[in-house]
């Protein structure tokens, strides 16, 4: 395991005030909430109160653009090239919406461990035509990569597929899957929601062709900012179905002819931008851009593993792979009752959550101390 300072990551604690009345090991839910996040949205109130009009085109557009600056740091792609929008089923439904079903290749491949929004947008595109392949998993936790290699054929589109799952924090390989999606032509779209702010992304130089994912969770920003990246050369092919004004090349045109989608990012973009979330989210993304996420991951997979080894001990069922490098930053575990155990941690203000063939998901993050662990598990022990 590699030794890294952690020294910088805890002191982003003095951050967040709500830690020091609270344990939050809920990051792949809800992220804790910076201080500035109160501040930069009253700033977007100062703003709207002050300059009225004024401030879309000198303030909140071009912080539209600021934002999805950050997140591409954090995702390992250039600067321009990743839009904000309201939340994860939006983007991947514009997505969806760019491409033509009726043709032969029109084959949508993965999993049934996906997140269940996303299943129901793809689902949705055999109406249209396409043909939905949904892969089964033996253990509820992974799909072996064999499976997925086979599945995805000349006939395959697009194969949607979380980094890391949702329910048990499988981290999937996507380097090889996209490596395996470009050899057939297909295209592959990363749902980076439950890895990016906890594990290092260079997705360019994995040359994925789309990626998205959220504020609320990892990143510490908060609901209603989510963000799409796609490839800056696929991105002249994309002309979605589900758009909108701020789609258009001259949107203050009001242009009533065909539409002329906007050369660059904005033309992923339906109607009006939800900019106080854009303004609720900054914090977080400023303080995760900040961070070496070589270092956050070093210190996730220490503490997910200290973790992992005090469930154990109490004979806690894991839920989790085993293996660092097929982890991400959760640990669940399972025992009888652990539901209710689950509600009164939170009660408690040991925030955690608890999912239907998972058990309890706890997730340490940059900010969390190993006496907070320590702490949480004793919790556990003092409410069974
Ligand atoms: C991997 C993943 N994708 C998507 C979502 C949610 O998508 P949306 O932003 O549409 O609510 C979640 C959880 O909330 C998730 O864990």
């Amino acid at each position: 395991m590699t030794q890294v300072d952690e020294q910088p990551l805890l002191k982003t604690r003095e951050e967040f005030p709500t830690l020091e009345n609270s344990v939050h090991l809920i990051s792949h839910s809800l992220g804790a909430m910076p201080r500035k996040a109160r501040e930069h949205t009253k700033s977007f109130l100062d703003l709207w109160e002050q300059d009225s009009i004024e401030a879309w085109s000198n303030q909140w557009l071009p912080h539209m653009k600021t934002l999805g600056n950050l997140v591409a740091k954090v995702l390992g792609v250039d600067a321009g090239t990743v839009i904000m929008n309201q939340n994860v089923s939006t983007v991947q439904a514009i997505v969806a919406s760019c491409f033509d079903w009726t043709q032969k290749r029109n084959k949508i491949v993965y999993s049934e461990l996906e997140f269940s929004t996303v299943h129901y947008v793809w689902q949705a595109q055999a109406r249209r035509g396409a043909r939905v392949n949904i892969l089964k998993s033996d253990d509820g936790m992974t799909v072996p990569l064999e499976r997925l290699f086979n599945a995805i054929d000349e006939e395959t589109l697009i194969v949607p597929l979380s980094h890391v799952l949702f329910r048990s924090s499988t981290l999937q390989d996507l380097k090889a899957i996209i490596k395996r999606a470009h050899e057939v032509g297909a295209y592959v779209l990363a749902d980076c929601y439950q890895s990016a702010a906890t594990i290092p992304l260079a997705l360019k130089e994995w040359n994925v062709d789309f990626a998205c994912g959220g504020s609320v969770k990892w990143a510490c920003g908060g609901p209603g900012a989510a963000y799409l990246y796609v490839r800056p050369d696929l991105l002249p092919l994309m002309k979605p179905i589900d758009t909108g004004w701020f789609g258009h090349a001259e949107p203050f045109a009001f242009d009533m002819g065909e539409m002329r989608y906007a050369n660059d990012m904005w033309r992923m973009v339906g109607g009006t931008p939800a900019i106080p979330a854009l303004y609720s989210a900054l914090a977080g993304w400023e303080i995760v851009a900040g961070l070496s996420q070589t270092a956050v991951r070093a210190k996730s997979l220490r503490q997910t593993t200290m973790l992992r080894s005090l469930a154990e001990k109490r004979g806690f069922q894991i839920n989790t792979p085993h293996e660092d490098a097929q982890r991400g930053g959760t640990i669940c575990f399972d025992f009888g009752g652990s539901d209710e155990v689950a509600k009164e941690l939170n009660k408690r203000r040991f925030f955690c959550d608890w999912r239907p063939g998972c058990g309890i998901r706890a997730s340490p993050h940059f900010y969390t101390t190993d006496e907070e662990i320590s702490r949480f598990i004793d919790e556990v022990d003092r409410i069974r």
